[in-house]
């Protein structure tokens, strides 16, 4: 009765940024590598070793891989992050001892979230506790700006808290990496765009050079790529990609309205609403 795909939004679809001509990684005498291959090393410490890393990115990925490198190299030789958007990572903390994010990550606060195709119950549910939901979210964005240090660093993402938490956008800072930065192991550097030299990377203001023996690219995945190309028909492709102001199509906006249920000799046989019931199992576990 339904076709499920599990195919992941991670797997097999590396995002390589491209770059004008005499611009790209040909140009570059040292390594690179996108932050997929990085996870699948077996001894990232040797290979980082000693090494000028510069990590391209500021999502999760980013986060973590420039802190491993820091706890490898210290602040002798430090690793630089280029990021171009500020994003919200927070640490897991906890008030009276609970856990903060039991207050927003959880089923309740769901219901404070609109959603295409919501019934009349749920939309006047959503818009009467839209207040609630800004309190709750504004409450806790002001303690997570005095909490870490995102000010001190330039690193206050240009998008609220309550944005970031409807669209599933928040990830986990790992442990004390805002003290790497301060210590000198992380050198953090905004930049809207890069490019490749011989010996590293050069900045958008195309003055600085970043000296590098390796590069990784943490530039994320392009999923939304892998299933457009699972099907042929564009209003198909649509659908199943979502709004590109979303990190997650398929959760909240698509499934909930649609599902596309089978695919014999390219033509697409049916969308099925599906059960209430069946959709909040699927989609929030
Ligand atoms: C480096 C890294 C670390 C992460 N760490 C965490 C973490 O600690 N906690 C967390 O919650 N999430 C983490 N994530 C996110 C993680 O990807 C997801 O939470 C989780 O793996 C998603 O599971 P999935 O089954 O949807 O997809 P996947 O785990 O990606 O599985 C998809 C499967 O589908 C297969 N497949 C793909 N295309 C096809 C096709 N056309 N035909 C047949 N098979 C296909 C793939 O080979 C793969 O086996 C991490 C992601 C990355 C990149
Ligand atoms: N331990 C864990 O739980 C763990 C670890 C790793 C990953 N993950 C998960 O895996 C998923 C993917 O995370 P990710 O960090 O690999 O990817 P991601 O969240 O998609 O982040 C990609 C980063 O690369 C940047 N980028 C993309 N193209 C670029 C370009 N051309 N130039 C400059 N920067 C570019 C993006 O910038 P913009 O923001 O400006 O687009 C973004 O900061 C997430 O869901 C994440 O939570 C989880």
């Amino acid at each position: 009765d339904f076709l499920i795909l599990c195919i992941g939004r991670h797997s097999g679809t590396p995002n390589i940024p491209e770059f004008p001509a005499n611009k790209g990684p040909e140009l570059f005498k040292g390594k690179i590598l996108h932050s997929i291959d990085y996870s699948y090393m077996d001894n990232v410490a040797e290979f980082v070793k000693g090494k000028s890393v510069t990590i391209i990115g500021s999502g999760k990925s980013a986060f973590d891989i420039a802190a491993e490198v820091a706890k490898v190299n210290g602040a002798d030789q430090p690793c630089t992050m280029i990021y171009r958007t500020r994003h919200w990572l927070v640490d897991k903390s906890s008030i009276w001892g609970i856990n903060l994010s039991y207050f927003y990550l959880n089923r309740i606060s769901q219901l404070l979230v609109h959603k295409p195709g919501e019934g009349f119950l749920h939309y006047l549910l959503a818009s009467a506790l839209s207040p609630l939901r800004w309190a709750i979210t504004k409450v806790i964005e002001t303690y997570f700006k005095q909490r870490i240090p995102l000010e001190k660093h330039g690193m206050v993402p240009d998008y609220s808290y309550s944005f970031a938490m409807s669209s599933c956008l928040i990830a986990l800072l790992p442990e004390g990496f805002y003290d790497r930065v301060d210590e000198g192991s992380i050198i953090l550097k905004k930049s809207k765009k890069f490019s490749f030299c011989g010996n590293g990377i050069i900045m958008e203001d195309g003055n600085e050079c970043i000296k590098s023996d390796i590069v990784i690219l943490a530039t994320g995945f392009r999923g939304d790529q892998k299933l457009r190309d699972i099907f042929t028909a564009n209003w198909c492709r649509n659908i199943v990609v979502g709004s590109s102001d979303t990190s997650v199509p398929l959760y909240r906006y698509r499934l909930d309205n649609f599902f596309l249920v089978g695919i014999f000799g390219g033509q697409y046989i049916l969308c099925y609403r599906i059960h209430f019931f069946f959709l909040r199992n699927c989609t929030t576990t």
